[in-house]
């Protein structure tokens, strides 16, 4: 569905994604580099529990709502990937004492 652009810069940078090292561009949104990862889901859903990824891409479905850096909900679109970041999932609605 997305396709990567090919970018001439050499600048990367390392974030945890799921625990996992990964090396990405230093230049793209967190969903971009979770796409980029191949995670297969950045949330479940708090009702059903059914994965979701990325679809806008523009901050307006709220359909990539991950935890970076420990603070839940956060657009994955509206944040650009920084040096030793830390990615993970969103299972379910994030707990009151997350917020
Ligand atoms: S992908 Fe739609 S709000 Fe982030």
């Amino acid at each position: 569905m997305f396709k990567t652009i090919e970018d001439r810069s050499a600048n990367t940078v390392e974030i945890l994604v799921e625990g996992v090292a990964h090396r990405v561009p230093a230049n793209i949104s967190v969903a971009a580099a979770a796409l980029l990862c191949g995670l297969g889901s950045v949330r479940e859903t708090p009702v059903s529990g059914a994965g979701r990824l990325p679809y806008c891409m523009m901050g307006i479905c709220f359909d990539c709502l991950m935890k970076i850096n420990g603070q839940p909900n956060q657009r994955a679109c509206q944040v650009m990937v920084a040096a030793d970041m830390t990615v993970e999932r969103q299972l379910g609605a994030a707990e009151f004492e997350d917020l």
